[in-house]
């Protein structure tokens, strides 16, 4: 999400914070802004859009004798990509000054009591509700810095880096983090923080992790790590690195794609975050949204397979008809859009320009379009009536796969919310699920580098092959297709994804030992079909791979067991274990992971 840098040293720390800032572009923003203090006094300075807008107001400053400084690059969570809403963010008696990565989730509830004391906010952000709580707690505890963090911290609930600095104290920096990344860099007679380790690799390789709940304190001879709740020393170990800039960039990893397949139980975090309350699911964004009498999804590409999971979910615990709509076609169609429906327009770049034409033309007939979109501010954000936002962070690998998780988990927030709401879903179905769901990302976290070694194995058995079938039925049926696209785009090997029921009507034709089938086999009410459909595929000599559940009765010549997961959860399973036997065969096979011949990220043209 957001980059993050701090330093406290003895070299001028503008330039030094805006180089960093400048080495964490990868992570994508909207704005970036720094502080420091010089003369006794916290300046603040910021600019909306590419580093380049805050470079360009820092010639005219004299920037040169601060030693202490932090900078921020912003990607929106809350509230519009704008100035007023750039980081730092000072309180408002301005001397203290805050930079953020990461959502305070009951930020409103703090923002009334700050304001019923007299508080004023000048932006539309939870960081800066943050920083005010913190200058409150300064006050309740003699101006003392940790106390007034440890007392804050006490009182937010959510996921947050962040650096703090103080006009009474110059040489000082303090840094917290609960869920979201910060490391912080020791030199000599200089410290860093980091978001991400690249922010400070030119100066050092010495680095200590920080973990959730810990608060350290620098200055450019001293750091400190505490215990945030008690104040309690904690000693730490410094860990040397040798990365070079771009395996930091990708976090250790080889490339974007498979540190975004890694983030996924990060995604479902960050998604949840705010919106289950209980067992129940709270999204304020669709508060007086009546519950549509059908819904229409518009989407392309990956989007649009998350859609098609969608429908199958909705349709089922909310009881509304769904319909889902590849948006270049939709776009040109005469859709029969009567009132009382919704569009969902489905888009991570919320740029994509078949989508944008989706909305305008319902929009034009009269329908209210709901944005399911990751970019906050982006075009798909602004067309739209209401937006939910996925929350998960830069996609940078052009194949898309956190996106995918974070589309899933609002999808399912959305169809156990409007199954809430019509009550064709009993509460403690609901309480159920959403207790399975918060418990997915452990599931993942643990289950991901052993899916990731049987997809290694996989792909040096099935390298050669120049074709793949797909197959799922049901809820697996779109995840099949996103398997095939995954291996598609990146390893340039063709493949098909189809619903297993359908493969007798054509595709079994081409079926015979040199045409492997990937299955979808899990341990749900439609795995005695998926099987009789694999019978037919072996009965013609083709190879399988299986993926499935333990002890489910199934012989293929790949076994691929994974976890089982209640429901429609086992996609936060299954989807990965797809994307990683499509990034180990293009691996392997030597291939442009990340940016993939012919392909843009974003498909801004027709
Ligand atoms: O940004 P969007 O979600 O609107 O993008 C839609 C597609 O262009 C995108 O999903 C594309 O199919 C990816 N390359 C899939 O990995």
């Amino acid at each position: 999400m957001c980059g993050i840098i701090g330093y406290c040293g003895h070299r001028p720390a503008v330039p030094l914070v805006v180089e960093g800032l400048r080495r964490l572009e990868y992570r994508g923003y909207d704005s970036a802004g720094v502080s420091f203090v010089q003369s006794g006094a916290l300046h603040v300075l910021r600019a909306p859009g590419k580093l380049a807008g805050l470079e360009k107001k820092l010639e005219d400053e004299n920037v040169f004798s601060a030693t202490t400084g932090m900078g921020h690059t912003r990607w929106a969570t809350h509230g519009a990509p704008v100035e007023k809403n750039a980081h730092p963010h000072r309180d408002h008696e301005g001397k203290l000054a805050l930079i953020h990565n990461g959502i305070i989730e009951n930020y409103q509830e703090i923002k009334a009591e700050l304001c019923a004391e007299g508080c004023e906010f000048r932006s539309d952000t939870d960081s800066e509700v943050l920083v005010n709580l913190i200058a409150k707690g300064m006050k309740l505890h003699g101006g003392d810095v940790m106390q007034a963090l440890s007392w804050a911290l006490g009182r937010v609930e959510g996921a947050y880096a962040i650096v703090l600095m103080s006009m009474d104290h110059p040489g000082t920096l303090w840094a917290t983090r609960v869920a979201s990344p910060l490391v912080m860099g020791i030199g000599t007679g200089e410290n860093f923080f980091g978001s991400d380790i690249p922010a400070f690799l030119p100066y050092t390789r010495d680095v200590v992790f920080l973990e959730d709940g810990e608060l350290v304190r620098i200055t450019s001879g001293s750091w400190e790590v505490f215990n945030t709740a008690t104040l309690a020393p904690i000693a730490k170990e410094v860990q040397h690195i040798n990365w070079d800039v771009q395996a930091a960039e990708k976090g250790g990893h080889k490339h974007f794609m498979i540190k975004e397949i890694f983030e996924q139980p990060k995604v479902i975090r960050d998604c949840l975050l705010g919106r289950i309350d209980g067992g129940g699911v709270r999204l304020a964004e669709l508060d007086g949204v009546p519950v549509p009498e059908r819904l229409h999804i518009v989407a392309c590409g990956t989007s649009y397979h998350a859609g098609l999971w969608g429908m199958y979910l909705i349709e089922k615990l909310a009881g509304i008809p769904v319909q889902v709509e590849i948006a270049s076609e939709f776009r040109y169609r005469d859709p029969i859009l009567p009132k009382g429906g919704l569009v969902l327009a489905i888009s991570q770049s919320g740029e994509t320009m078949d989508t944008l034409a989706g909305i305008k033309l319902a929009k034009q007939r009269g329908l209210p379009v709901l944005g399911l979109c990751n970019v906050v501010g982006s075009s798909v954000s602004r067309e739209s009536d209401h937006v939910l936002y996925t929350q998960a962070g830069p996609e940078i690998s052009v194949a898309s796969t956190k996106a995918m998780c974070s589309q899933l988990t609002a999808l399912l927030l959305l169809a156990l919310y409007w199954g809430g709401k019509k009550g064709t879903l009993p509460a403690a179905d609901c309480a159920r699920m959403v207790t399975d769901l918060a418990a997915m990302p452990d599931v993942l976290d643990d289950a991901l580098p052993g899916l990731r070694r049987e997809a290694q194995k996989l792909a040096r058995h099935y390298a050669g092959a120049t074709s793949f079938l797909y197959l799922g039925r049901g809820m697996n049926f779109p995840l099949a297709l996103e398997g095939a696209l995954k291996l598609k785009e990146i390893s340039y090997i063709h493949a098909e994804g189809y619903a297993s029921g359908e493969m007798k009507h054509g595709p079994i034709a081409l079926i015979d030992p040199d045409f492997p089938t990937f299955a979808i086999a899990l341990d749900d009410e439609l795995f005695p079909k998926v099987k009789s459909n694999l019978v037919e595929v072996q009965a013609r000599a083709g190879e399988i791979i299986g993926l499935t559940n333990e002890g489910l009765d199934l012989a293929v010549e790949h076994r691929w067991n994974v976890p089982r997961a209640a429901g429609p959860l086992s996609a936060f399973v299954t989807l990965p274990a797809l994307q990683l036997f499509a990034y180990e065969m293009a691996d392997y096979l030597g291939k442009d992971v990340d940016q993939p011949r012919n392909l843009a990220k974003s498909v801004t043209v027709e």
